[in-house]
């Protein structure tokens, strides 16, 4: 037997909050890979998933890197890029092409060229580029939900197809940070993709299931019906919207705010104290526990009801019966489940990765789906090439570029709830919710 040399795959997960990089290994057998090393270190330079500061995210990427290298004991050139933008979103396109008179067997020219079909029903904007082109149904004849047409025979061919295009200022911008930090860009995934991947196991992407990752800045979004994502979105709220709400209405800086968040629990029951004496460089603030518990939660309602909901809206319920599955930082809230669950009236379940046993304690929990999720990407990606289609990397770049920072909007004023208007909300919501779901 001829020996081969294990296979290195690494994935750096841009966040908000935190740059992460998973090390894994494969052997020469060609199974599935092991994860040996996980770096990370907290991001500069990027703001809902989005770099805003190249230098900084070029320095975040470059210590992150170097961590991951110490604990594998050897060096990093190399990776799978896991990033969001604000509209790194799929559309939905639709194609057919005709196998000719009589019925005949479908070949892989054919499904290319259905595909190019479902393609040219979509008009990318100049600016923005394809990134994932991923084919979700296929009917021949009329018969839809055909797993694989290769070799099947019919006379007409259908095909539905999930096509996220983002900026292509977003895309050159990732791509510039990783290589000035000295990286090979091996391939692109949007965060709501990867998140997917190390959260959802097999069983609830064919049973219909929403993954839902919270991070710092960002919530990535995939909804997956028989196995495939039938839509990829990024809502631009997440865990930092809740800090800020917090030292806002508490008057209390930022990095209180954020320790603070980390104490408190969604479940009255689980509520130690009445008040918590937060300490402002030697002056003692007493923090109504009950109040910034409704703040969290008025931030939560209103991410679901306004947000979630709206990337729910052209579908059922029905379609998910494995429920929501939690990862991100934001996940790690006491008693965030049973809260959501309330909510929404629907199965919910906080996942740390599925690969999680691989990894280091103290970095296994559900911060790292998404990191560890790239794995799982490059391993599906290669199983199944014609179901996860990533645009080639010289078909991205675009030579180049500076960091594009898109123009501020005038801050909104956060309105601090009152008491009975935080329930009058509260129960709207829960209406709204339930009607649809
Ligand atoms: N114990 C905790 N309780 C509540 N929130 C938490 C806890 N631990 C972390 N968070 C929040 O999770 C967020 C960071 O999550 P995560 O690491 O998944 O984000 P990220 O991947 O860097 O960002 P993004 O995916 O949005 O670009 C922060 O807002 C942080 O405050
Ligand atoms: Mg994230």
């Amino acid at each position: 037997m001829v020996y081969r040399e294990p296979e290195i795959l690494v994935g750096l997960d841009l966040g908000t909050t935190k740059t992460a990089v998973v090390v894994a290994e494969r052997d020469e057998n060609l199974r599935d890979p092991q994860i040996i090393g996980i770096g990370q270190a907290p991001s500069q330079g990027i703001r809902k998933g989005m770099i805003i500061n190249l230098e900084q995210a070029v320095d975040s990427v470059r210590a992150a890197v170097a961590d991951a290298e110490s604990m594998v004991g050897f060096d990093i050139n190399q990776a799978t890029i896991a990033f969001s933008g604000i509209d790194a979103t799929s559309i939905t396109s639709r194609g057919m092409i005709s196998l000719g008179r009589t019925p005949r067997q479908v070949t892989i020219q054919d499904v290319e060229r259905v595909i190019e079909a479902a393609q040219s029903e979509l008009a990318v904007p100049p600016n923005r580029c394809t990134l994932h082109t991923i084919p979700v149904k296929y009917s021949i004849d009329g018969n839809s939900g055909i797993d694989d047409p290769l070799g099947m025979t019919g006379i007409r061919l259908e095909i539905e197809l999930q096509t996220v295009i983002v900026p292509s200022s977003v895309v050159q911008n990732v791509i510039n940070c990783v290589e000035r930090a000295g990286i090979r860009v091996n391939g692109l995934v949007v965060k709501s993709l990867s998140s997917a991947m190390g959260s959802l196991t097999n069983e609830e992407t064919l049973a219909g299931a929403i993954s839902l990752s919270l991070g710092g800045g960002t919530t990535s979004i995939a909804l997956f019906v028989d196995g495939r994502p039938v839509k990829l979105s990024v809502i631009p709220i997440g865990g930092d919207h809740i800090t800020n709400d917090l030292a806002y209405v508490l008057k209390i800086p930022i990095s209180k705010a954020e320790e603070l968040k980390k104490q408190l629990s969604l479940d009255s029951d689980e509520i130690e104290y009445e008040d918590l004496e937060i300490d402002l460089r030697g002056k003692q603030k007493k923090v109504d526990v009950s109040e910034a518990v409704e703040v969290i939660k008025y931030r939560l309602e209103e991410l679901f009801a306004e947000y979630v909901s709206h990337q729910l809206s052209d579908f059922s319920v029905h379609m998910f019966p494995a429920g929501l599955v939690i990862s991100g930082g934001v996940a790690k809230t006491r008693a965030l489940e049973p809260f959501i669950s309330d909510l929404l009236g629907f199965p919910v379940r906080i996942a740390d990765p599925l690969d999680s046993f691989q990894m280091p304690p103290g970095r296994n929990d559900c911060q790292y789906n998404s990191a560890a999720g790239i794995i799982r990407y490059i391993t599906h990606k290669e199983r199944n090439p014609y179901r996860y289609m990533e645009t080639p990397l010289n078909m991205l770049r675009t030579g180049p570029s500076s960091v594009v920072v898109s123009p501020r909007k005038p801050k909104k004023e956060f309105v601090k709830p009152k008491k009975e208007s935080v329930k009058n909300f509260v129960s709207a919501i829960k209406r709204s919710i339930k009607e649809l779901f």
